[in-house]
């Protein structure tokens, strides 16, 4: 079947309508009510009131297409699948039916030829497979298996995979999640999360807990479904194509782009990357956001200069992101009110932007001239970069190390995102010592400047309980990579979120999982020592004597912060330099789990990791 971006939306809601569900219009992309999330990162979040038991003015089934922004997954950007901004199509039972209801209209949309008529053959699912909170969901399994699933297309994961929250507290629940092949051939294994061949199109969460404060469930007043379809994802497999990119959301996009850089510079990923990033800031725009330094209008900043940057690295300098700001625009224009209203500040906000920066990355390299040799001081930009050079290029020739304090430096003294530094830095071959930079920024003064830019992606990106826990996992891992790997492994930075850790480290080449078990019973191992944790200051010199373990000493004042992690068995599991903060002591960490290790940049890996 042949279908536009539309006509899926127009079938979704037709069909949702037909079971007597109400359809609700999308919430703005900026939550109304929550303060505690930047944006509406899934359909339910509007919701979470009638989830926790409010009656909806509508009823007790609802529909929708809600507007959606993540970032979290913004490296990813660019492959098949991930977008920062995507529609989600929903439906919701409000104690109404369940499990059974919602896993048989799923199905019916997805396979009747009333509907989307997709080839049952091509989908397999997922359900929960049982922890302390839940049992295993052989009741969602059998579902799937009376409408005819094959029992080997039906995987039990567990809550890493099949577990819904929006965040660390509210409604959440296990969930069934469903997969559709998009590898070559006939469908394969059934191994599909995380797997290119299996793209996951739909996700039906049966929410029956609230998670509190203090980390404990309670039952909800009603036993309630939240489901969750990708719009563009969908549309990727309906049309027979296996990647978002290629539908009428972003085709001819990407041809336009390919026209302004001309085809021998076109990167197709950069394209996406482009074209992701600008679709995201009109509706971002659309729905109120600036571009500035704190919180959202930071968010929609980063995301302009990355396009930027992309441009730049296709040989592009000059401006583009406007004409293709208008691709979407036209695109959404009849679907969006927010979008139709607001063309003219969409794209002054972008021009403007676009303007600005290429100011500002004039003023960095001219700055950070004068940084390397106080004899670069009197220099002229045309000086620093030759007539008719690339700025990409120039950046590509000239690799240094940029040190904590110089990336500081350009931090306080032209607020650029210290995010920026680093990716700008590292596309040019250099390295930003960030452990250094993030003990300077904790005595800055504008910690709030600090903490929003960590929202977006930051080192540690708050001081929450569980942040400051990874944190202390962080230490833990590094000791134990060095015991598991050797004594050459150091840390190369790291960036602490709420939802996992991520650490790249020196080491030469890509750990076995052998290695990868010992660093987790390693860090596990102390955790079940219940360590406690003590902080000690003392010369810096004895510390280095003593062998405390840390980088970039010569950064550290003269008197330094030592970390000491010991457990009840006497044994010390770690002890390095640090500006904290840690825990005090280990019982509320859980269980440490390694979830990816793979290449960072040459000789460096990277880690990400969780405590469940
Ligand atoms: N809330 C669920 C999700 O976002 C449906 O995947």
């Amino acid at each position: 079947m042949q279908i536009t971006s539309s006509q899926l939306r127009q079938k979704y809601l037709d069909f949702f309508r037909s079971k007597n569900h109400a359809i609700i219009p999308s919430a703005p992309l900026v939550p109304e009510n929550d303060a505690s999330v930047l944006f509406n990162t899934a359909g339910m979040q509007p919701l979470v009131p009638y989830l926790l038991g409010e009656k909806h003015p509508m009823g007790n089934r609802l529909a929708d297409v809600q507007k959606c922004v993540r970032t979290g997954d913004i490296d990813d950007v660019g492959d098949d699948t991930h977008c920062t901004f995507f529609e989600m199509l929903g439906n919701w039972s409000l104690g109404d039916y369940f499990k059974k209801g919602s896993i048989e209209m799923s199905w019916e949309f997805l396979t009747s030829l009333d509907w989307l008529g997709l080839d049952p053959k091509m989908i397999s699912v997922t359900v929960f497979e049982g922890d302390e909170n839940a049992p295993r969901d052989e009741e969602s399994a059998d579902i799937w298996a009376n409408l005819g699933m094959p029992r080997e297309r039906i995987a039990y994961l567990p809550a890493e995979d099949n577990w819904w929250a929006a965040g660390p507290t509210g409604p959440c629940g296990p969930d069934t999640e469903i997969f559709y092949w998009v590898g070559e051939g006939e469908p394969q294994g059934n191994k599909w999360t995380h797997s290119k061949e299996w793209m996951e199109i739909w996700n039906n969460v049966f929410m029956q807990f609230n998670k509190k404060a203090d980390g404990t469930l309670e039952s909800l007043p009603a036993q309630n479904v939240d489901t969750g379809m990708g719009l563009e994802r969908t549309l990727a497999v309906i049309n027979g194509k296996k990647t978002v990119y290629n539908t009428d959301l972003f085709e001819n996009t990407i041809e336009h782009i390919k026209r302004i850089v001309g085809e021998s510079h076109f990167n197709e990923r950069g394209a996406r990357i482009i074209a992701d990033h600008l679709r995201t800031a009109v509706h971002m725009i659309s729905d109120g956001v600036k571009p500035s330094n704190t919180d959202r209008g930071y968010v929609l900043r980063r995301l302009i200069r990355r396009a930027i940057r992309e441009a730049h690295k296709m040989g592009h300098e000059d401006a583009c992101l406007a004409q293709v700001a208008r691709d979407f625009i036209h695109i959404y224009q009849d679907v969006y009110e927010s979008v139709r209203n607001n063309e003219t500040v969409i794209i002054d906000e972008i021009t403007m932007e676009e303007a600005k920066f290429q100011k500002t990355i004039k003023h960095w390299i001219k700055e950070y001239f004068k940084m390397l040799d106080e004899k670069n001081k009197n220099l002229e930009f045309s000086q620093i970069i030759p007539e008719g050079m690339l700025l990409g290029d120039f950046l590509e020739t000239n690799p240094h190390i940029l040190k904590g304090e110089e990336a500081f430096y350009l931090f306080e003294t032209y607020g650029l995102p210290i995010e920026m530094i680093i990716e700008l830095s590292q596309e040019s071959g250099m390295k930003v010592d960030v452990e250094w930079f993030s003990q300077s920024m904790q005595t800055h003064q504008d910690l709030s400047r600090t903490a929003s830019a960590g929202m977006f992606k930051g080192w540690l990106a708050d001081h929450s309980d569980v942040t400051i826990s990874l944190h202390t996992a962080c230490h833990l891992m590094l000791a134990g990579l060095r015991k598991v790997l050797g004594e050459h492994v150091m840390q190369a930075g790291s960036n602490i979120t709420p939802e996992r850790l991520r650490f790249d480290f020196t080491h030469p080449e890509k750990m076995t999982p052998e290695q990868i078990q010992a660093v987790e019973d390693y860090v596990n191992g102390a955790l079940k020592a219940h360590i406690t944790v003590t902080m000690t200051e003392e010369p810096k010199d004895n510390a280095k004597a003593r062998g405390v373990l840390g980088a970039f000493w010569e950064k550290y004042p003269e008197t330094v912060k030592v970390y000491k992690m010991v457990g009840d068995d006497g044994v010390t599991y770690s002890e390095e330099l640090c500006g904290g903060p840690h825990v005090e002591e280990s019982s509320k960490m859980g269980t440490f789990k390694i979830q990816k290790e793979e290449a960072s940049s040459a000789g460096v890996r990277r880690i990400k990791a969780v405590l469940q």
